[in-house]
């Protein structure tokens, strides 16, 4: 068969394969998640994430220097309160668990990029991301709120934050607070687009922040929506978000593509908990071999347009990216 034109010629070994391939990993890419929690000398595993840990802050040092070894430059912490109340106020104590650990990683390693998630779930007693008025989140009254808690991370030290409540207006009240406090330089990651998803399971066990009645479907996005993404970026874009979300990732593959096409900005993409669960299920089960789907998944994320990862799989991966080398 005289043919002229043969793909497989450059799929014969690695090297060539390595040669044209489109999409690499980097562990410049990721982000890895912390969990803190109050108390001394706690390190647990989590059991619906498992090989991730509720850490209390005297117990940072060994996991930051080890993550700083591995080439991981970024965390994005969430606390967890002992005490809760219907304004979530342990959430903008100065003393409170995630101002303490911004302290100490940053007393641990400077460079490492403190990130913090700014929500109310986890520390409100009903559960849900700010307050609560006629039975509903109210909007305007919540974002004070992430304002207050977003100041107080960043006079901790924290270098981003992270908004996730999916309230209309506060990357703006955000900005404006932070700017009004002269902190020009701290840049807001913005979860712009937060689907209402049912993977979100696994992480709401480990952080404790199930909503005690109804669900989250009046602030997060319906599944079912594309365009809407679209907007929700450009609003916090005239915000003034330097970085935005898409949540979860995996079946949302077609937004972050949507998003790269449409947007001259970092893309972040949150393989979220249930994607992380599902797979540590499977494999040990022995129904999939863990890192071969680790990497083509997380390659499947940059390769539809995410330019950062946050992923509970961040210190695997770096570790197997310098196996390979
Ligand atoms: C807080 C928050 C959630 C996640 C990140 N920030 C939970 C939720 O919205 O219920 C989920 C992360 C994950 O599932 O890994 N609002």
């Amino acid at each position: 068969m005289s043919l002229r034109i043969r793909p497989r010629r450059l799929r014969l070994n690695n090297s060539i394969r390595s040669l044209i391939r489109e999409t690499k990993l980097s562990v410049d890419d990721l982000i890895y998640p912390l969990f803190l929690v109050e108390g001394e000398n706690i390190k647990e595993e989590i059991s619906s994430l498992p090989g991730n840990y509720h850490f209390s802050v005297d117990m940072l040092e060994e996991e930051i220097k080890e993550i700083s070894k591995l080439g991981i430059k970024a965390v994005l912490l969430f606390g967890i309160p002992k005490e809760k109340n219907p304004i979530g106020s342990e959430a903008y104590n100065d003393e409170g668990i995630v101002q303490r650990g911004i302290k100490e990683i940053k007393k641990i390693n400077k460079d490492i990029l403190v990130i913090t998630d700014i929500c109310m779930c986890q520390y409100t007693d009903h559960g849900h991301c700010g307050i609560i008025k006629n039975e509903d989140v109210d909007n305007d009254s919540t974002l004070d709120y992430l304002a207050k808690i977003a100041l107080s991370h960043t006079k901790a030290g924290a270098d981003m934050v992270a908004p996730s409540d999916m309230m209309d207006g506060r990357v703006a009240k955000i900005r404006e607070t932070l700017d009004a406090n002269g902190f020009t330089n701290v840049s807001i990651m913005a979860y712009s687009v937060k689907y209402a998803s049912a993977f979100y399971g696994p992480f709401r066990d480990a952080a404790y922040s199930k909503p005690q009645f109804g669900d989250r479907k009046t602030y997060q996005m319906d599944p079912s929506n594309s365009n809407e993404a679209l907007r929700e970026v450009e609003l916090d874009l005239l915000e003034g978000a330097d970085i935005v979300m898409v949540k979860p990732a995996l079946s949302y593959l077609d937004i972050i593509r949507r998003l790269k096409d449409n947007f001259n900005i970092p893309i972040a993409a949150y393989n979220v908990s249930g994607e992380y669960a599902m797979i540590k299920a499977s494999a040990q089960k022995g129904l999939v071999d863990e890192k071969t789907i680790v990497f083509e998944i997380l390659t499947s994320i940059k390769r539809a347009g995410a330019d950062i990862i946050i992923t509970y799989f961040a210190k695997d991966i770096a570790k197997w990216l310098m196996e390979e080398i």
